[in-house]
């Protein structure tokens, strides 16, 4: 039996942080491992209805510390209510974005305190921290060019423009050489290869999670 596992899933809008999700999962199937899926914000009652506040009404002034807030009590929710009790059941967690992401656009993007962010988002968690980030990277406008294809419009971030993008990405580069359990994964190829990639990358880093059996 193995013991809980997260394994969290970042990067830019449009890096592929959903498609790696379905396919991560489709291969935990694959390896008969125990697993739950879900997003952020969102995968709980409340934290779907704050991704609502904060995602899909970009008419709202929303001030950044509020932002973060938002995102920070979607996260409680989503530790206690999701992640701790799949852990607790020896379940392997995959989530697509946490932390990382909070670093990332509320820290780099608007220019909060990432100290300050960090104590908050520590709070959020209760110290919980993911044993693997992988870290998809792809040049922010990459990124936007790939969601234009599957919708028009775009949330209150897509809305932000390339410079704020730009900065979100040198932020996540500047993160995954930092932060613990962290992985920079090329995100240009195609989803395939890209999955290919994080293959390798948790079979190295959860070798008593992923045995090379099935692959
Ligand atoms: N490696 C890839 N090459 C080309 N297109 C891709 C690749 N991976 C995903 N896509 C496509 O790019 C778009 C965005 O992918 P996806 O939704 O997985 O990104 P995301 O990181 O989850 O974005 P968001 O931050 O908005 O949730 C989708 O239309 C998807 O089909
Ligand atoms: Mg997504």
């Amino acid at each position: 039996m193995s013991e809980g596992r997260l394994i969290a899933l970042e990067g830019v809008e449009g890096a592929g942080k959903t498609t790696q999700a379905e396919l991560l999962t489709q291969w935990l199937i694959e390896l008969g491992i125990r697993f739950t899926a879900a997003r952020e914000p969102g995968g709980t009652e409340v934290g779907e209805a704050i991704r609502e506040i904060v995602q899909d009404r970009p008419e709202l002034a929303v001030p950044a510390e509020t932002e973060l807030l938002l995102y920070l009590g979607s996260r409680a929710a989503f530790v206690r209510e999701i992640v701790r009790p799949a852990m607790d059941r020896g379940e392997l967690v995959v989530a697509d974005r946490y932390s990382m992401s909070t670093f990332a656009y509320q820290g780099y993007g608007r220019g909060l305190d990432l100290d300050r962010v960090r104590q908050l988002d520590n709070f959020a968690t209760g110290g919980l921290r993911p044993d693997v980030y992988l870290v998809f990277d792809l040049p922010a406008e990459d990124g936007l060019a790939r969601q234009w294809h599957g919708h028009a419009g775009g949330d209150r971030i897509e809305r932000e423009g390339d410079a704020f993008l730009r900065t979100v990405r040198d932020g996540y580069l500047e993160l995954a050489l930092s932060e613990p359990g962290a992985h920079l994964i090329d995100a240009s190829g195609d989803a395939a290869a890209v999955h290919r990639r994080v293959r390798e990358v948790l079979m190295e880093a959860l070798p008593e999670t992923f045995s090379t059996e099935g692959v």
